[in-house]
């Protein structure tokens, strides 16, 4: 279900050019959003391949990740004749990567897609794995398709133009893949300084790790049946403020919800699983950093509970958490009692002075 092909380039115009002599194509297409086709698109744009692609150009943001950009898109590949042999290349972040991704897996039944992530969160996260899709009622990712592009070029270079909120966003997932892993990793990433200026080099080189073992579960585990659920962690207690957030109209980058609830989730991991009270503490200072607190009070843990258990992870209406005993050790499909996860909310809460 992964890519055939996860190549981290340090000259991507030449890769790019290299692995697209070795596919066979008819029509070329590189789909962006108008901030990547400003600010990505001039990176790889003449190389010879791409002289003769046709650019389709979407509005950016989640809330475009929608049936509306994704009939656009069908559009123009249906009147520029698009076959089940057409290339269509996907520059830019998690809702170019999920969109373009699904447009095409569907349309005349899959055609090849190709990913170049251009944030973080794509390039470790969501342009990887195979996992595809748009946001349906109201409802994130409902409709969607594991759809493996045929490659994935993953180049650094072009986190220098993204914000420091989208970085921090991605970096949440970097966080969580850390954790993840093993004490390797979690070093230095939870030493990464964020209030120097950015070590590009560093960072992309965490990154390349990152993806791999972002790479690593969902190929062990492609229809996340079991160990691809570990990549949760943060996401059930994330996800419910992540929602709670855009109901407020305080809405938070996905990342951040998740770096609040990798918080929570540790101090479930710390109770139940005796994850060790030192990295429990590390980890919250880091994130207490960087990262803006997400406001709340404890009227509002009943809304967060109750999104909890509309979570699509969920199996017989119990909520499944990823705990963790150590860094590396892994426990997926662990329930809690109320009483505990309010208890991890109060410290969140007491942990940003909330
Ligand atoms: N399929 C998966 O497994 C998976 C995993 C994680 C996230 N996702 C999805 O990914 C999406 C979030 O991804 P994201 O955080 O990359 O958001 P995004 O694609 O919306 O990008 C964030 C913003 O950065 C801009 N941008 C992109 N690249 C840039 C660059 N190099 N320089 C300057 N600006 C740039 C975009 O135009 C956008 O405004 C969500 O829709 C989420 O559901 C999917
Ligand atoms: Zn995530």
């Amino acid at each position: 279900m992964s890519a055939r092909k996860l190549i981290i380039s340090n000259d991507l115009r030449t890769d790019l050019e290299n692995f697209l002599a070795t596919l066979t194509y008819d029509k070329l297409f590189v789909l962006t959003d108008t901030n990547t086709k400003e600010k990505c698109y001039p990176l790889i744009r003449d190389i010879p391949p791409l002289q003769a692609a046709r650019l389709i150009c979407i509005p950016p943001g989640d809330r475009h990740k929608n049936m509306e950009q994704l009939s656009a898109v069908w559009q123009i590949l249906s009147s520029e004749g698009a076959s089940r042999s057409s290339l269509l290349i996907n520059l830019g972040g998690g809702m170019i990567t999920d969109l373009g991704g699904f447009a095409g897996a569907t349309f005349k039944r899959g055609l090849q897609t190709l990913h170049i992530p251009t944030t973080l969160m794509a390039a470790v996260d969501a342009a990887v794995g195979g996992k595809t899709g748009i946001n349906f009622n109201g409802l994130k990712n409902e409709i969607g398709a594991f759809y493996p592009p045929v490659g994935v070029f993953i180049d650094c270079d072009f986190l220098r133009t993204l914000d420091r909120e989208n970085l921090l966003s991605g970096y949440a997932e970097m966080i969580k893949h850390a954790l993840l892993s093993s004490m390797e990793m979690y070093n230095p990433v939870l030493s990464f300084d964020w209030n120097q200026p950015i070590d590009y080099e560093l960072l992309s080189q965490m990154a390349a790790q990152s993806v791999a073992i972002k790479e690593r579960i969902a190929e062990e585990d492609p229809k996340e049946k079991g160990i691809r659920k570990a990549l949760n962690l943060g996401h059930t207690v994330g996800h419910a403020m992540e929602s709670l957030s855009f109901e407020n109209n305080t809405p938070l980058l996905h990342g951040h919800a998740v770096a609040a609830g990798i918080i929570c989730e540790l101090y479930l991991s710390y109770k139940q699983c005796n994850f060790p009270s030192d990295k429990l503490t590390r980890t919250t200072y880091y994130i207490k950093e960087y990262y803006p607190p997400f406001f709340f009070d404890c009227k509002a843990y009943d809304r967060l509970y109750e999104r909890m258990t509309h979570d699509k992870k969920n199996e017989n209406g119990v909520i499944n958490f990823t705990l963790l005993s150590d860094v590396g050790r892994i426990h997926i499909n662990r329930s809690v009692h109320q009483a505990l996860l309010f208890e991890s909310l109060d410290f969140y809460r007491e942990s940003f002075g909330i």
